[in-house]
Protein backbone atom coordinates (compact mmCIF):
# COMPACT_ATOMS: atom_id res chain seq x y z
CA UNK A 1 0.00 0.00 0.00
CA UNK A 2 1.10 3.57 -1.17
CA UNK A 3 1.24 5.62 2.36
CA UNK A 4 0.31 9.09 0.59
CA UNK A 5 -2.71 10.59 1.95
CA UNK A 6 -5.69 9.89 -0.38
CA UNK A 7 -7.63 11.83 1.86
CA UNK A 8 -7.12 14.38 4.46
CA UNK A 9 -9.65 16.16 6.75
CA UNK A 10 -7.97 18.56 9.44
CA UNK A 11 -9.66 20.18 12.27
CA UNK A 12 -13.47 19.61 11.49
CA UNK A 13 -16.69 21.12 13.09
CA UNK A 14 -19.86 21.05 12.69
CA UNK A 15 -23.32 21.93 13.87
CA UNK A 16 -27.00 22.12 12.93
CA UNK A 17 -28.10 25.26 15.34
CA UNK A 18 -27.53 23.93 18.50
CA UNK A 19 -26.67 20.53 18.13
CA UNK A 20 -22.69 20.10 17.66
CA UNK A 21 -22.47 17.24 15.41
CA UNK A 22 -18.87 17.23 15.01
CA UNK A 23 -15.80 18.54 17.07
CA UNK A 24 -12.44 18.56 16.03
CA UNK A 25 -12.33 15.75 13.75
CA UNK A 26 -9.09 14.73 11.68
CA UNK A 27 -7.59 11.72 10.08
CA UNK A 28 -6.15 10.67 6.60
CA UNK A 29 -7.13 7.76 4.70
CA UNK A 30 -3.49 6.47 2.73
CA UNK A 31 -4.32 5.58 -1.34
CA UNK A 32 -4.89 2.50 -1.53
CA UNK A 33 -6.86 2.04 1.78
CA UNK A 34 -10.34 0.27 3.29
CA UNK A 35 -11.45 2.63 6.22
CA UNK A 36 -14.44 1.37 7.78
CA UNK A 37 -16.26 4.68 9.71
CA UNK A 38 -17.99 3.30 12.54
CA UNK A 39 -20.01 4.94 15.28
CA UNK A 40 -23.40 4.47 17.07
CA UNK A 41 -26.39 5.90 14.87
CA UNK A 42 -26.66 9.50 15.31
CA UNK A 43 -22.84 9.99 16.27
CA UNK A 44 -22.11 11.98 13.02
CA UNK A 45 -21.05 9.14 10.45
CA UNK A 46 -23.69 10.43 7.91
CA UNK A 47 -22.16 14.24 8.27
CA UNK A 48 -18.63 13.54 8.26
CA UNK A 49 -18.97 11.68 4.93
CA UNK A 50 -21.07 14.44 3.56
CA UNK A 51 -18.19 17.24 4.62
CA UNK A 52 -15.87 14.82 3.45
CA UNK A 53 -17.16 14.20 0.07
CA UNK A 54 -17.76 17.88 -0.29
CA UNK A 55 -21.62 17.99 -0.15
CA UNK A 56 -21.67 19.89 3.08
CA UNK A 57 -19.69 22.58 4.23
CA UNK A 58 -18.04 22.29 7.52
CA UNK A 59 -18.55 25.49 10.00
CA UNK A 60 -14.49 24.97 10.51
CA UNK A 61 -12.07 22.34 8.98
CA UNK A 62 -10.49 21.53 5.99
CA UNK A 63 -10.60 18.69 3.69
CA UNK A 64 -7.92 17.98 1.12
CA UNK A 65 -8.21 14.68 -1.87
CA UNK A 66 -4.66 14.31 -3.10
CA UNK A 67 -2.82 17.10 -1.36
CA UNK A 68 -5.45 19.92 -2.60
CA UNK A 69 -8.02 21.78 -0.72
CA UNK A 70 -11.61 21.09 -1.87
CA UNK A 71 -13.59 23.82 -0.22
CA UNK A 72 -16.12 25.90 -3.04
CA UNK A 73 -15.54 23.31 -5.12
CA UNK A 74 -19.02 22.12 -7.12
CA UNK A 75 -20.17 18.69 -7.32
CA UNK A 76 -18.75 17.99 -11.14
CA UNK A 77 -15.41 19.06 -10.35
CA UNK A 78 -14.64 16.46 -7.49
CA UNK A 79 -16.03 14.13 -9.36
CA UNK A 80 -13.78 14.78 -12.16
CA UNK A 81 -10.64 15.05 -9.44
CA UNK A 82 -12.12 11.62 -8.37
CA UNK A 83 -14.01 11.63 -5.68
CA UNK A 84 -17.71 9.87 -5.73
CA UNK A 85 -20.07 8.85 -3.01
CA UNK A 86 -22.69 6.67 -2.37
CA UNK A 87 -25.72 7.40 -0.04
CA UNK A 88 -27.35 6.36 2.69
CA UNK A 89 -30.52 6.43 1.53
CA UNK A 90 -30.74 6.43 -2.08
CA UNK A 91 -33.34 8.28 -3.96
CA UNK A 92 -34.07 7.65 -8.14
CA UNK A 93 -35.41 9.60 -10.64
CA UNK A 94 -39.14 8.15 -11.40
CA UNK A 95 -39.18 8.88 -15.63
CA UNK A 96 -35.68 6.98 -16.16
CA UNK A 97 -34.85 3.17 -16.35
CA UNK A 98 -31.96 1.72 -13.94
CA UNK A 99 -30.05 1.58 -17.21
CA UNK A 100 -30.49 5.29 -17.85
CA UNK A 101 -29.68 6.43 -14.38
CA UNK A 102 -26.00 4.17 -14.61
CA UNK A 103 -25.76 5.38 -18.07
CA UNK A 104 -26.79 9.44 -16.74
CA UNK A 105 -23.47 8.89 -14.23
CA UNK A 106 -21.24 9.03 -16.77
CA UNK A 107 -19.05 12.20 -17.03
CA UNK A 108 -18.27 12.11 -20.91
CA UNK A 109 -21.87 11.98 -21.45
CA UNK A 110 -22.86 16.06 -22.47
CA UNK A 111 -25.50 15.42 -25.46
CA UNK A 112 -27.16 12.10 -23.59
CA UNK A 113 -30.76 11.83 -24.07
CA UNK A 114 -30.76 14.63 -26.54
CA UNK A 115 -32.41 14.01 -29.84
CA UNK A 116 -31.31 17.49 -31.62
CA UNK A 117 -28.04 18.82 -32.23
CA UNK A 118 -26.29 15.39 -31.63
CA UNK A 119 -22.42 15.28 -32.50
CA UNK A 120 -20.43 12.06 -33.91
CA UNK A 121 -18.48 12.41 -30.39
CA UNK A 122 -22.05 12.39 -28.51
CA UNK A 123 -22.96 9.23 -30.43
CA UNK A 124 -19.73 7.64 -29.63
CA UNK A 125 -20.11 8.31 -26.05
CA UNK A 126 -23.06 7.10 -25.87
CA UNK A 127 -22.21 4.07 -26.70
CA UNK A 128 -19.04 3.92 -24.50
CA UNK A 129 -21.42 5.14 -21.65
CA UNK A 130 -24.01 2.19 -22.48
CA UNK A 131 -21.10 -0.61 -22.62
CA UNK A 132 -20.02 0.50 -18.71
CA UNK A 133 -23.23 0.85 -17.69
CA UNK A 134 -24.27 -2.48 -18.65
CA UNK A 135 -21.36 -3.87 -17.56
CA UNK A 136 -21.68 -2.64 -14.32
CA UNK A 137 -25.17 -3.49 -14.41
CA UNK A 138 -24.29 -6.79 -14.56
CA UNK A 139 -21.40 -7.02 -11.59
CA UNK A 140 -23.78 -5.55 -9.32
CA UNK A 141 -26.48 -8.41 -10.44
CA UNK A 142 -29.06 -5.49 -11.66
CA UNK A 143 -29.37 -7.20 -15.72
CA UNK A 144 -32.91 -8.65 -14.75
CA UNK A 145 -34.01 -4.62 -13.54
CA UNK A 146 -32.44 -2.86 -16.28
CA UNK A 147 -35.01 -1.54 -17.65
CA UNK A 148 -37.61 -0.89 -14.77
CA UNK A 149 -38.15 2.42 -14.08
CA UNK A 150 -35.07 3.34 -11.40
CA UNK A 151 -37.60 4.45 -8.64
CA UNK A 152 -39.73 0.92 -9.24
CA UNK A 153 -36.70 -1.23 -7.92
CA UNK A 154 -36.50 -2.45 -4.11
CA UNK A 155 -34.15 -0.71 -1.61
CA UNK A 156 -31.38 -2.48 -1.11
CA UNK A 157 -31.48 -2.72 -5.34
CA UNK A 158 -31.57 0.82 -5.17
CA UNK A 159 -28.50 0.79 -3.13
CA UNK A 160 -26.82 -1.30 -5.93
CA UNK A 161 -27.64 1.32 -8.38
CA UNK A 162 -26.27 3.86 -6.04
CA UNK A 163 -22.38 2.06 -6.28
CA UNK A 164 -23.31 1.13 -10.48
CA UNK A 165 -23.88 5.45 -10.73
CA UNK A 166 -21.38 5.82 -8.46
CA UNK A 167 -18.50 3.47 -10.37
CA UNK A 168 -19.58 5.00 -13.66
CA UNK A 169 -17.44 7.91 -12.89
CA UNK A 170 -13.94 6.10 -12.94
CA UNK A 171 -13.08 7.37 -9.16
CA UNK A 172 -9.84 6.78 -7.25
CA UNK A 173 -11.90 7.58 -3.84
CA UNK A 174 -15.18 5.52 -2.91
CA UNK A 175 -16.90 6.86 -0.16
CA UNK A 176 -19.92 4.83 1.02
CA UNK A 177 -22.62 5.44 3.55
CA UNK A 178 -24.15 2.06 4.34
CA UNK A 179 -23.51 -0.06 1.31
CA UNK A 180 -25.06 -3.15 2.61
CA UNK A 181 -27.97 -1.62 4.82
CA UNK A 182 -31.29 -3.22 3.37
CA UNK A 183 -29.44 -5.13 0.99
CA UNK A 184 -30.47 -8.77 0.88
CA UNK A 185 -27.60 -11.37 2.64
CA UNK A 186 -26.75 -13.14 -0.64
CA UNK A 187 -26.47 -9.68 -2.61
CA UNK A 188 -23.45 -8.70 0.48
CA UNK A 189 -21.46 -11.64 -0.77
CA UNK A 190 -21.34 -9.95 -4.23
CA UNK A 191 -20.59 -6.27 -2.81
CA UNK A 192 -17.92 -7.37 -1.27
CA UNK A 193 -16.51 -9.18 -4.10
CA UNK A 194 -16.62 -6.12 -6.13
CA UNK A 195 -15.49 -4.00 -3.62
CA UNK A 196 -12.02 -5.93 -3.41
CA UNK A 197 -12.00 -6.31 -6.90
CA UNK A 198 -11.98 -2.39 -6.94
CA UNK A 199 -9.01 -2.10 -3.79
CA UNK A 200 -7.26 -4.72 -6.28
CA UNK A 201 -7.21 -2.09 -8.86
CA UNK A 202 -6.17 0.32 -6.41
CA UNK A 203 -9.31 2.31 -5.79
CA UNK A 204 -9.32 3.66 -2.37
CA UNK A 205 -12.80 3.39 -0.01
CA UNK A 206 -14.29 4.86 2.80
CA UNK A 207 -16.84 3.14 4.24
CA UNK A 208 -19.60 3.72 6.83
CA UNK A 209 -21.06 0.56 8.02
CA UNK A 210 -22.84 -1.65 11.33
CA UNK A 211 -22.03 -5.05 9.95
CA UNK A 212 -19.21 -6.13 11.84
CA UNK A 213 -18.35 -9.19 9.79
CA UNK A 214 -18.66 -7.15 6.24
CA UNK A 215 -15.76 -4.44 8.35
CA UNK A 216 -13.58 -7.40 9.68
CA UNK A 217 -14.12 -8.95 5.79
CA UNK A 218 -13.29 -5.76 4.05
CA UNK A 219 -11.88 -3.20 5.96
CA UNK A 220 -7.96 -2.21 6.65
CA UNK A 221 -8.39 0.12 9.92
CA UNK A 222 -11.28 1.53 11.41
CA UNK A 223 -12.11 4.90 12.82
CA UNK A 224 -14.80 5.04 15.16
CA UNK A 225 -17.41 8.07 16.07
CA UNK A 226 -19.26 8.65 19.39
CA UNK A 227 -20.72 11.81 19.71
CA UNK A 228 -19.17 13.67 16.92
CA UNK A 229 -15.52 12.91 17.96
CA UNK A 230 -13.01 9.95 17.00
CA UNK A 231 -12.19 7.63 19.96
CA UNK A 232 -10.61 4.80 18.07
CA UNK A 233 -8.90 4.29 14.81
CA UNK A 234 -7.69 0.42 14.38
CA UNK A 235 -7.74 -2.42 12.79
CA UNK A 236 -10.89 -4.40 12.77
CA UNK A 237 -9.51 -7.05 15.15
CA UNK A 238 -8.31 -4.57 17.89
CA UNK A 239 -12.07 -2.99 17.89
CA UNK A 240 -13.68 -5.75 20.58
CA UNK A 241 -10.78 -5.08 23.10
CA UNK A 242 -10.64 -0.92 22.49
CA UNK A 243 -12.43 0.25 26.05
CA UNK A 244 -13.78 3.37 23.73
CA UNK A 245 -14.86 1.43 21.21
CA UNK A 246 -16.97 -0.64 24.00
CA UNK A 247 -17.96 2.49 25.42
CA UNK A 248 -19.73 3.81 22.88
CA UNK A 249 -21.70 1.18 21.82
CA UNK A 250 -22.55 -0.21 25.12
CA UNK A 251 -22.19 2.36 27.57
CA UNK A 252 -19.27 3.31 30.62
CA UNK A 253 -21.15 0.93 32.77
CA UNK A 254 -21.05 -1.85 30.76
CA UNK A 255 -17.39 -1.27 29.51
CA UNK A 256 -16.24 -1.63 33.10
CA UNK A 257 -15.02 2.02 33.77
CA UNK A 258 -17.15 4.03 35.88
CA UNK A 259 -20.48 3.24 37.67
N1 LIG B 1 -29.35 18.29 7.68
C1 LIG B 1 -29.44 18.19 9.02
N2 LIG B 1 -30.11 19.14 9.73
C2 LIG B 1 -30.20 19.07 11.09
N3 LIG B 1 -29.66 18.07 11.83
C3 LIG B 1 -29.00 17.10 11.16
C4 LIG B 1 -28.86 17.11 9.73
N4 LIG B 1 -28.14 16.03 9.37
C5 LIG B 1 -27.85 15.37 10.51
N5 LIG B 1 -28.36 16.01 11.58
C6 LIG B 1 -28.20 15.59 12.99
O1 LIG B 1 -26.84 15.31 13.19
C7 LIG B 1 -26.67 14.20 14.08
C8 LIG B 1 -25.79 13.16 13.40
O2 LIG B 1 -26.50 12.61 12.29
P1 LIG B 1 -25.82 11.66 11.23
O3 LIG B 1 -24.57 12.28 10.74
O4 LIG B 1 -26.87 11.32 10.23
O5 LIG B 1 -25.46 10.40 12.14
P2 LIG B 1 -25.14 8.88 11.75
O6 LIG B 1 -24.95 8.79 10.28
O7 LIG B 1 -23.92 8.55 12.55
O8 LIG B 1 -26.31 8.07 12.24
C9 LIG B 1 -28.07 13.72 14.43
O9 LIG B 1 -28.40 14.31 15.68
C10 LIG B 1 -28.92 14.29 13.32
O10 LIG B 1 -30.23 14.51 13.76
MG1 LIG C 1 -25.90 7.74 8.75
Amino acid sequence: MNTAAMLEVKGVAKAFGANRVLEGVSFEVGQGEIVGLLGPNGSGKSTLLNIASGFLDPDVGDIRLAGKPIAGMRTHALVQAGMTRTFQLPIMPQKMSVLEVAMAAATENHGLFSTVFRTAADRAAERSSRERAISLLDELLLTPVAHLPASAISGGQKKLLGIVCALMAKPRLLMLDEPTAGVHPNLRRDIVTVLQRLNAKGMTLVIVEHDMHFIREVCNRCIVLDQGEIVASCRPDELASNKRVVEAYLGASVAGGRP
